[in-house]
C-alpha cells in the first residue's frame, strides 16, 4: 500500500535505499528512481510495465547539474536552460557514462528536465543522485496529474507518494533534441511552440512528433489510452450519427451539449482558456472512463499555445488516430 504524504525526509530515505517514490511535478506526477542505480530503476519499468525500449527521463535541480548528467551541453541547450529550467522543457543531449544505458534504452542520448514544483525541487536538491523519473501511470495509460490518481493504479506498486497537489500545466514537457545548433521538437508538451520560437527557429520540418515513426521512442500512437473508445473531431457531427446517446462522453473547450446528461460532458475551459483546458484533460479523460460511458467523443482544440499538445494527446487517445 502507498502511503501519500508531504514528508520529503521520507521520501529521501525511500530512494536512497533504491526504493520508488512518486513525485509531483508542474507537468505531471513521474515514478521516481535514483537514475544512477540500475536496480532500482529496474523497478520503474516493472511497476509500469513499461517497455525496456521507452527511455526515462533524468530529473535535477540546477542548470549546473546538466553538466554531470550530458557529456556535452551545446550553447542552444544552455540558452533554453537558461530561459525554461524549472519548467516544462526536456532537453535531449548525449549522455555522461554516470547515466545507464537502462535509463536510456541503449541510446546514447539522455532527456533531462529541471521540474518547476518546489516540493520536488527541494527533494532533489537534498539527494546526492539526480531522479530517472517516466509519468507515474501504467504503461499506455493516461498520466496522472494528482496524488489520487497514482494512487489508483499504482497504489500496491510503490511505497510512497509525495503528495504536492494537482500538476498546474497537467500535460508532459515538451521535448526537444538538440543538435549542434539545431533543434527538432520529439513531443509536443506543456512549453508552447510560440514560448519557445522567442530564442531558436522551428520549421515544420523541426517537428518529429509523428507517432507512426516516433523519433521519441514514447510516442507511439497506442499511447493516452483512457481505456474507451474516444473520436477526435467535430463534436456535433460526431454526436448526430449516434442514435442511443445515453453512453456518450463529451470533452470539449467551452461547448454545452443537450442532448447528452451533464456528468457525461467536461468543458475544459469556460473561458476558452487552453492553459486551463491542458490542465484538466487528463482528469477529464479519467473521468469519463467510466462504466456508464462507452465512447469519447473529444472536440479538436484551436491550434495555438497548448492547444496542439493537447490535440496531440487526444490524437493519441483516440481510436483510429488521424495520421
Ligand atoms: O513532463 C514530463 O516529461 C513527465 C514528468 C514526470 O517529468 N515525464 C514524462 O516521462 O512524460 P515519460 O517517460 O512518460 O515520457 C518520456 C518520453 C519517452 O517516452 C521517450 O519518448 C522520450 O521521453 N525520451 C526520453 N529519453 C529519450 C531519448 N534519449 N531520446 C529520445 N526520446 C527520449
Ligand atoms: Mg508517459
Amino acid at each position: 500500500m502507498a502511503r501519500i504524504g508531504k514528508d520529503i525526509p521520507t521520501a529521501v530515505s525511500y530512494l536512497t535505499q533504491g526504493d520508488l517514490v512518486a513525485i509531483p511535478t508542474e507537468t505531471v506526477y513521474g515514478l521516481a528512481a535514483n537514475a544512477y542505480d540500475e536496480a532500482a530503476v529496474v523497478k520503474i519499468f516493472e511497476a509500469k510495465n513499461r517497455p525496456a525500449f521507452d527511455p526515462l527521463i533524468v530529473h535535477t535541480h540546477s542548470v549546473q547539474e546538466l553538466e554531470k548528467i550530458a557529456r556535452e551541453v551545446p550553447d542552444v541547450a544552455y540558452k533554453l536552460a537558461e530561459r525554461f529550467m524549472p519548467g516544462p522543457l526536456t532537453l535531449i543531449l548525449p549522455k555522461s557514462e554516470q547515466v545507464p544505458l537502462l535509463v536510456t534504452s541503449g541510446h546514447d542520448s539522455v532527456g533531462i528536465r529541471i521540474p518547476n514544483h518546489p516540493l520536488t525541487l527541494d527533494l532533489l536538491k537534498q539527494l546526492p543522485f539526480p531522479l530517472a523519473a517516466p509519468s507515474a501511470n501504467p504503461f499506455g495509460y493516461v498520466s496522472p496529474t494528482t496524488a489520487q490518481h497514482v494512487q489508483d493504479q499504482l497504489d500496491q506498486r510503490i511505497p510512497y507518494i509525495l503528495d504536492g497537489g494537482a500538476s498546474n500545466i497537467g500535460i508532459e514537457s515538451t521535448i526537444i533534441r538538440v543538435i549542434g545548433d539545431e533543434v527538432e521538437v520529439l513531443r509536443l508538451g506543456g512549453l508552447a511552440l510560440e514560448e519557445l520560437e522567442e530564442l531558436v527557429q522551428i520549421s515544420r520540418a523541426n517537428i518529429k512528433t509523428s507517432s507512426s515513426n516516433p523519433a521519441a521512442p514514447g510516442m507511439l500512437s497506442s499511447h493516452y489510452n483512457p481505456g474507451k473508445k474516444v473520436f477526435l473531431g467535430h463534436v456535433a457531427q460526431n454526436l448526430e450519427r449516434i442514435e442511443d446517446k445515453s453512453r456518450v462522453g463529451i470533452i470539449s473547450l467551452q461547448q454545452q451539449f443537450s442532448a447528452i446528461p451533464a456528468h457525461h460532458q467536461i468543458q475544459l475551459s469556460e473561458t476558452g482558456d487552453l492553459s486551463e483546458a491542458a490542465r484538466n484533460l487528463f482528469s477529464a479523460l479519467r473521468r469519463l472512463d467510466t462504466p456508464t460511458v462507452d465512447i469519447i467523443l473529444a472536440e479538436r482544440m484551436p491550434e495555438h499555445g497548448l492547444g496542439l499538445a493537447i490535440n496531440d494527446r487526444l490524437q493519441r487517445a483516440s481510436f483510429q488516430g488521424e495520421e
